[in-house]
């Protein structure tokens, strides 16, 4: 088998190809074939060694991934042998409140990643994925996809009718924007770009307000919503757009704080927290019973991750290289991963 780890330190130049044995499934294992990865903005904070002290090489990297079963334990009953499926992000956490030591359990740091030709996991942690999805789109639904999921879900559902604001057309965003639409959710997305604003209509946005444009966005929010603001704000941005999306949303709506692209310390202007009874909640991804959630809606809805780029195995480190630089809209993924293992 082969993998790429971050062997002697983090930076893409001590991303490394390695050769190694097959590994061995134990009685309660499954050993996965890796088919397909797809990169997050969590990969490059993780390549930059900015993940924190729990994330250490050697570490073979990115979470996102699916593969087919080639080999189970004695005690497994499921997965079977030639099944798709994917790992969980969280290898620990199966439903309700999360465990308390959550961040153990993350996939391409703390714990080794699949970005690997063949990964051993408990079957207990992996999941089936829809058939109708390609293997590159598959393989975005452990961490994006499921953190989109759990952002329409928590800390209730978004129902018929209600404003969704997502910030920004990253990986996760693109498939909230999707599932917003399938539960019946008008969407506003803000977004960097004319080409950009132009596909997130195509992809069913009612609303793209580009913020090179429009700084003042929360502004052209409330404009949008006869001045009362948005049910929910995906809050991706962080530390520069947070004051906004409280402008932005309703008195009594839900802030999902999710990401911090834009920075870590944010400024509050309580008065406008305590005074209009809003919720901040934050997500961190779900756990295996968000994603088994998330399939069946994908299905359901036919809801397909857009892919923007396909980088080979042995290529990886160009995929993290497109990461830092990306300005198209969808998912970059990693493929031919049997390619790699000649
Ligand atoms: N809490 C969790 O469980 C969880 C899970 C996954 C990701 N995240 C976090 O969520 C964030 C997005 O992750 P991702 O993987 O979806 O990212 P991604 O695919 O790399 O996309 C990042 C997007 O951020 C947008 N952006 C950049 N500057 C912005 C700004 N000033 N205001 C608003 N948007 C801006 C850009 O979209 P435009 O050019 O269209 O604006 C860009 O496409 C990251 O901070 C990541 O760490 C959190």
């Amino acid at each position: 088998m082969k993998y790429w780890s971050f062997s002697e330190g983090f930076g893409l130049e001590n991303l490394i190809r390695i050769s190694g044995e097959l590994p061995t499934p134990g009685p309660r294992d499954v050993l996965l074939e890796m088919r397909a990865a797809s990169l997050n903005y969590r990969d490059l904070v993780v390549m930059r060694g900015q993940h924190g002290k729990l994330v250490q090489p050697p570490l073979v990297p990115v979470s996102d991934g699916v593969g087919i079963v080639i080999d189970v334990g004695s005690q497994v009953s499921g997965p079977a042998i030639g099944d798709r499926a994917s790992p969980a992000f969280y290898q620990h956490w199966q439903g309700g409140p999360p465990p308390t030591d959550l961040d153990v359990g993350r996939l391409g740091g703390p714990l080794n990643g699949v970005l690997a030709t063949h990964c051993v996991f408990p079957a207990s942690s992996v999941v089936a994925v829809p058939p109708h999805l390609s293997d590159e789109e598959a393989a975005t639904l452990p961490c994006a996809g499921v953190t989109a999921w759990s952002a329409l879900s928590e800390p209730s559902p978004v129902r018929p009718g209600e404003t969704v604001l997502i910030l920004g057309s990253g990986g996760v965003a693109l498939m909230a924007l999707s599932l917003a639409r399938a539960s019946g959710a008008r969407t506003i997305v803000t977004t960097s770009s004319a080409a950009k604003s132009e596909k997130l209509l195509d992809l069913g946005a009612d609303l793209v307000i580009d913020r090179s444009i429009d700084e003042n966005w929360a502004r052209t929010v409330r404009k949008a919503t006869d001045e009362v603001g948005c049910d929910r704000v995906l809050e991706l941005g962080g530390a520069a757009t947070l004051s906004q999306s409280i402008k932005a949303v309703r008195t009594g709506g839900t802030i999902i704080l999710i990401g911090n692209v834009t920075g870590n310390n944010a400024e509050l202007y309580l008065p406008l927290v305590l005074t209009r009874r809003l919720t901040l909640h934050s997500v961190t991804c779900g756990s295996r019973a968000a994603f088994e959630a998330l399939n069946r809606a994908l299905e359901q809805h036919d809801i397909r991750p857009v892919i923007s780029k396909v980088v080979p195995f042995q290529s990886a480190p160009a995929a993290f290289a497109a990461l830092e630089t990306h300005q198209d809209i969808g998912n970059i993924c990693i493929s031919s991963f049997q390619d790699g293992d000649a």
